[in-house]
């Protein structure tokens, strides 16, 4: 028998009314900060995360679901959204349009992880990106719309971790005294991060091994070390964070999982969660886009995983409004009611009128009970009778009254009775 490849689940339809609440909210949250929606192919050429996620990551050495097409070309099933919103910015010339260019994304994205709660090998991904402008005040846009669309969603008691990870100029200087402070320390540390060490040293404070948190806190911390543009660009965000009443906690150590970050890194924590089930995360990546080929272009974005939305909003008791479906069950009696019943729900259905009919050769009471069990609203009755005075029964079932209704009233009627 065939089962869902691990790590990977159905979304039933029973699910589907926490999709849709967290879809819509996530749609108005776009709406209200001006972000235009984009979709791009699910895959892309390996090159290109490898260029923006960076080589030495996680993400790019153990979690890509990557193979040849059958032209030899390398290709990847995308391990995040924001290489492929530059990529498309590139290649539909939209560094010509008015800046900042403001888009959102709702889709797929593939990593091959231990599963766990939360933690996927195909999830589905919410993310914003502003393209252009580096001005801190998109980065405090980014993060109010973050938090927004989680207060939106009713969520409570989310941490908002801040850092800045300075930029090209003043890195580098950074790094040497972060090798100084690991080559003392290189025995405490786990294989992962010897190797880290060596290939790409900033990872090392994005350990999750328990064996490297000490060193980690011990470590000399990157927001001491910017220099005065970075350290102007994170007063500014901090300030502007203090106007929108947004409260964040300053993590010196919070460097995120992917390589194109500059400047503004962010997560947002729910209660009680350790750094590995993050709601959600973003950054400033102003180098990103000339790296993949483009013109300097700054960029800051942030993505949250709708099913951790949803683990949180379940964790919290929040219940999402019902998914809206047909209120009106059709019911007969009979081979002949059946066929006038298949007319009229055809008829009802043309005119906007959503609904649920019956099937087989089922006994009326049984029909009844289905139209229950599905929650429905009314109940149109065809039988012996209704047929030769060409009228239905409609039951309202809160109620559980009943009346006659002609035919050609029917359509108007239930439009009348569903507002
Ligand atoms: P990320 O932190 O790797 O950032 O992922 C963003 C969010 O996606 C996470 O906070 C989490 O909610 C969700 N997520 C990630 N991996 C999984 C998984 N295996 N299962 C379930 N949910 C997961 C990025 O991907 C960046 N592109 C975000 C960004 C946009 N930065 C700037 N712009």
């Amino acid at each position: 028998m065939f089962k869902a490849p691990r790590g990977t689940v159905d979304i039933l339809p029973q699910e589907q009314a926490y999709w849709g609440f967290v879809r819509d909210k996530a749609e108005i949250a776009s709406r209200l900060y001006g972000y235009q929606r984009i979709d791009t192919p699910v895959f892309e050429k390996t090159g290109l995360f490898y260029h923006s996620i960076g080589a030495g990551t996680d993400i790019a050495e153990k979690e890509m679901y990557t193979f040849d097409d059958r032209s030899g070309d390398s290709m990847t099933l995308r391990p995040e959204g924001t290489a492929s919103i530059c990529r498309a910015y590139i290649e539909n010339g939209m560094h010509n349009l008015l800046q900042p260019v403001r888009l959102y994304y709702l889709g797929p994205i593939f990593r091959y992880e231990r599963p766990q709660a939360g933690r996927y090998r195909q999830h589905q991904q919410f993310g914003c990106e502003a393209l252009g402008d580096e001005d801190p005040v998109l980065d405090a846009e980014i993060i109010d719309m973050a938090c927004n669309l989680y207060t939106s969603l009713g969520l409570r008691g989310l941490t908002l971790r801040l850092n800045s990870i300075g930029c090209k100029s003043c890195r580098p200087s950074y790094l040497e005294k972060l090798r100084e402070y690991y080559s003392l320390h290189d025995k405490q540390v786990c294989s992962d991060c010897k190797i880290r060490i060596e290939r790409n040293l900033l990872r090392v404070l994005d350990c999750k091994e328990d064996s490297c948190q000490d060193t980690i806190n011990g470590a000399p911390r990157i927001s001491e070390h910017l220099c005065t543009d970075c350290a102007a660009h994170f007063e500014s965000l901090k300030e502007y964070l203090g106007f929108l009443q947004i409260p964040f906690e300053l993590d010196p150590h919070l460097v995120r999982g992917l390589d194109y970050y500059n400047r503004t890194v962010f997560e947002v924590q729910p209660e009680g969660e350790g750094a590995q089930n993050v709601l959600g995360g973003g950054g400033r990546y102003d180098g990103l886009i000339e790296q993949i080929g483009g013109k300097p272009s700054p960029g800051v974005g942030f993505g949250t995983g709708i099913e951790r939305v949803i683990l949180n909003l379940k964790k919290q008791d929040i219940v999402p409004p019902p998914a809206p479906g047909p209120e009106v069950y059709l019911a007969y009696q009979g081979e002949e009611a059946r066929k006038e019943a298949v007319k009229l729900a055809g008829e009802l259905r043309r005119d906007g009128i959503g609904i649920t009919m019956a099937t087989g050769n089922k006994r009326l009471k049984t029909q009844m009970k289905q139209a229950n069990t599905l929650g429905m609203i009314r109940v149109i009755i065809i039988g012996d009778e209704e047929l030769w005075d060409n009228s239905v029964m409609l039951r309202d079932m809160e109620k559980g009254e009943q009346k006659k209704v002609a035919r050609g009233k029917l359509a108007s009627l239930l439009k009348k009775l569903s507002f």
